[in-house]
């Protein structure tokens, strides 16, 4: 009896294991599975990864060259956008705008101006003082320039900055008179960007001025034209972080 009761017991614990070991069998399959799955979500990941850089990459060539069709037309301003583009990001990290993977801003940036294709030469590059018809053709420009952009949805926060780009902190710019936060700020920030550079560049009717004259002239507009919190934010970039994306972009 005793022995047959051991023979059950051995018969039960050879069935047991043999369960245990079918489990873990077919656990490890799971793990497998798992690590399969892993590894196909992983090698996706990097696939849309690589699309998406390459999609921004292309964005980026295309608001460049619209930047440049804009551009081509004035021979003085050479290449503005790029170094608005440039001292602009400068500015927006120096006032701890956090830029981070949405390049839309700095479309922004080098988009500012798209409206004046659509303001004739004549008007764009008179030397004289304009009449005040030709001056609200000019100040249309951030008008046209907001609804050509309209519908590119890529574009998103770069149509602020069109739109609002000479606007003024005191509510006496255009084309909305909007005045302190009301302006989006990048619109405040691409402001100091544009005068920085303007000032910096020679022009057919004034030699272009140095940093130090121009860091003058952009303190005395603070409060008028320009966001006081933009204007300390640029007082921390360097003569030479300045001088370098003068050179780098010529
Ligand atoms: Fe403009």
């Amino acid at each position: 009896m005793a022995v047959s009761t051991e023979q059950q017991l051995l018969q039960r614990i050879a069935v047991l294991e043999s369960a245990l070991a079918k489990r873990a069998s077919e656990a490890a399959d799971k793990e497998h599975q798992l690590e399969r799955y892993a590894a196909d979500l992983r090698e996706t990941f990097k696939e849309e990864r690589a699309r998406a850089q390459e999609l921004r990459q292309s964005y980026m060539l295309t608001v460049r060259a619209l930047a440049s069709a804009v551009e081509a037309r004035d021979a003085y301003t050479g290449r503005h956008a790029e170094r608005v583009a440039a001292y602009g990001l400068k500015l927006a990290d120096a006032y701890g705008m956090r830029l981070g993977d949405d390049p839309a801003i700095e479309f922004g940036f080098l988009l500012h101006d798209a409206g004046k294709v659509a303001v004739p030469d004549a008007i764009l590059f008179k030397p004289g003082p304009l009449t005040s018809a030709e001056r609200l053709i000019i100040e249309q420009h951030p008008i046209t320039g907001s609804e050509i952009v309209r519908d590119i949805d890529f574009l998103g926060a770069a149509r602020d900055v069109i739109r609002h780009h000479h606007e003024r902190w005191d509510g006496t710019g255009y084309p909305d008179k909007l005045a302190g936060d009301a302006i989006p700020v990048s619109a405040r920030i691409f402001a100091v960007a544009d005068a920085l550079d303007a000032l910096t560049t020679n022009r057919p009717y004034r030699r272009a001025s140095t940093i130090a004259q121009a860091r003058v002239i952009i303190l005395q507009a603070v409060g008028t034209h320009f966001d006081p919190s933009v204007v300390e934010a640029f007082k921390k970039l360097s003569d030479e972080e300045i001088e370098r994306i003068r050179l780098r972009i010529g």
